[in-house]
């Protein structure tokens, strides 16, 4: 039992490398990615970066393990879900890849709607822009020329495996975030296929997390440093690889996520779609299962956000937050950029109301971790009562090393929280339990475990709760009317 495992994970400010024996970390690398925006709400990076981070985050990883690179017996990924990573004849890179929190395309989800209304039903959530159908509709219309060369269109972790294997490949959980994938068949959906104007002969095969999908080429081993032949697995999105890292591999199973964006996260044995909310129900990478998760793109970000305009660390802004008089808090709307779960809202922006003469720093701050939490109990409300979690739910993610956003949270979802000490490496140690199940060394049942729960936060009685979210949620309502 001496075979390493690698993970990979592309994401969006870096790649991250786990290698793994035995189910444990054994060592980590990173590589700082950027982010370039040549217009106002685009988002786009050049594939070439990623190679060039895959190999110096493998890099680091394997010094830090301390083993020779000829132990790693198996490689699978995990990446940002919704890119387009655009390529032509032989495989050549068309065009920088289109990001998921790239918001071009509102237009094109419009079109989209009208033209499959019933779309979210099949497609597991209705057209949003940052997903991958709705940017190739906008390439079709902004830059033909490049759209009529495209012979192959990838996920961005699938590039990855593309330069590691050779082999164009997808896994059902990153197809999921497409538009194209018939959730429910887990398959690629013709009429969706057809509705958005691509050719189907551009999609890759599908695959399930720990299918092998080729094998190590000569080209990759040798700048990895890593013996050739050993099987590449397919991987998952971000978020399903996410999930495996804290054992949510089973129906049931569930968990919140606040990094800069923000998850809540349901394990299902059944497809079920609910477009009218924007929750997502999405495959998950392992055969015979799915997840619903509300997604929302402002997660924890508002701490760091607010924490940048007041010059201060997110410590020292939670800090003043608990000094905060409760009944000056005024409400915060964390709309950042627009919003998925539950408004399918890319127009919203943040704003504060309640402002008066008695309002200081602790009470503003108060407000944005309000606001967290408020998001949160959306998300939960957006499943209806199919949601019934036994025990507290797990968070993960930067917020979740805050007592007071989890107390605030857990009062707001009358629900206990905890902390775990799991999922610290997050979907690239997801990644290489899969390539684990892959190489034999696991079943896919042990994939399915508790995660460890470190400090429970049960819910307080609040007397102003109810009324606070019922006037954040009217607060919504009348800006997304317009000012
Ligand atoms: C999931 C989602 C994010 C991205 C970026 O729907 O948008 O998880 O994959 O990390």
């Amino acid at each position: 039992m001496n075979i390493v495992a690698l993970g990979i994970d592309l994401g969006t400010s870096a790649v991250k490398c786990v290698l793994t024996r035995n189910g444990q970390v054994i060592g980590t690398g990173s590589f700082d990615l950027r982010v370039s925006s040549p217009q106002a709400g685009w988002s786009e990076q050049d594939p070439a970066d990623w190679i060039d981070a895959v190999q110096r985050a493998a890099q680091s990883a394997i010094q830090a393990a301390k083993i020779s690179a000829q132990e790693i017996g198996g490689i699978s990924l995990s990446g940002q879900m919704h890119g387009a990573v655009i390529l032509g004849a032989d495989n050549a890179v068309l065009r920088p890849a289109i990001l998921w929190n790239d918001n071009r395309s509102i237009a094109e989800c419009a079109a989209l709607l009208q033209r499959l209304p019933n779309i979210g039903e099949i497609a597991g959530v209705p057209p949003l822009p940052g997903f991958t159908a709705p940017k190739l509709m906008w390439l079709k219309t902004h830059e033909p020329e490049v759209f009529a060369r495209i012979r192959t269109i990838l996920l961005p972790k699938d590039y990855i495996a593309l330069w590691l294997s050779g082999e164009r490949s997808c896994d059902r959980s990153d197809a999921a975030g497409t538009l194209w994938l018939d959730q429910s068949a887990r398959a690629w959906g013709p009429e969706l296929i057809a509705a958005s104007g691509i050719d189907a002969a551009w999609l890759p095969p599908l695959h399930d997390g720990c299918d092998p999908v080729g094998t190590l080429t000569r080209h990759a081993a040798d700048a990895l440093g890593i013996a050739a032949d050993i099987p590449v697995f397919a991987g998952g999105g971000d978020a399903a690889a996410g999930a495996l890292s804290i054992g949510a591999a089973s129906a049931g199973k569930c968990f919140i996520s606040l990094g800069t964006s923000g998850q809540l996260l349901v394990v299902d044995n059944a497809y079920r779609p609910n477009p009218g909310q924007y929750v997502h129900a999405f495959c998950h990478t392992l055969p015979g299962l799915w997840y619903r998760m509300a997604a929302m793109l402002n997660g924890a970000r508002p701490l760091s956000w607010f924490a940048g305009v007041l010059d201060c660390s997110v410590t020292e802004l939670l800090e003043q937050a608990e000094c905060a008089n409760p009944a000056r808090v005024p409400l915060f709307l964390p709309y950042l950029t627009g919003e998925r779960s539950p408004h399918g809202d890319p127009d919203i922006r943040a704003a504060f109301y309640d402002l008066d003469d008695a309002t200081g720093r602790p009470e503003m701050c108060r407000a944005v971790v309000e606001a967290i939490a408020f998001m949160m109990r959306d998300a939960r409300d957006s499943f209806g009562d199919s949601f019934a979690p036994l025990g507290p739910i797990p968070v993960i993610g930067g917020g979740s090393r805050s007592d007071l956003v989890l107390q605030t949270l857990a009062n707001a979802l009358d629900h206990s929280v905890a902390r775990t000490s799991g999922g610290a490496e997050g979907p690239a140690f997801g990644a290489a339990l899969l390539a684990e199940v892959g190489l034999g060394l696991r079943s896919i049942d042990a994939l399915s475990f508790d995660t460890p729960l470190t400090d429970v936060f049960e819910p307080c009685y609040d007397p102003l709760l109810d009324l606070r979210l019922a006037r954040y949620r009217k607060f919504y309502q009348t800006l997304k009317a317009g000012i």
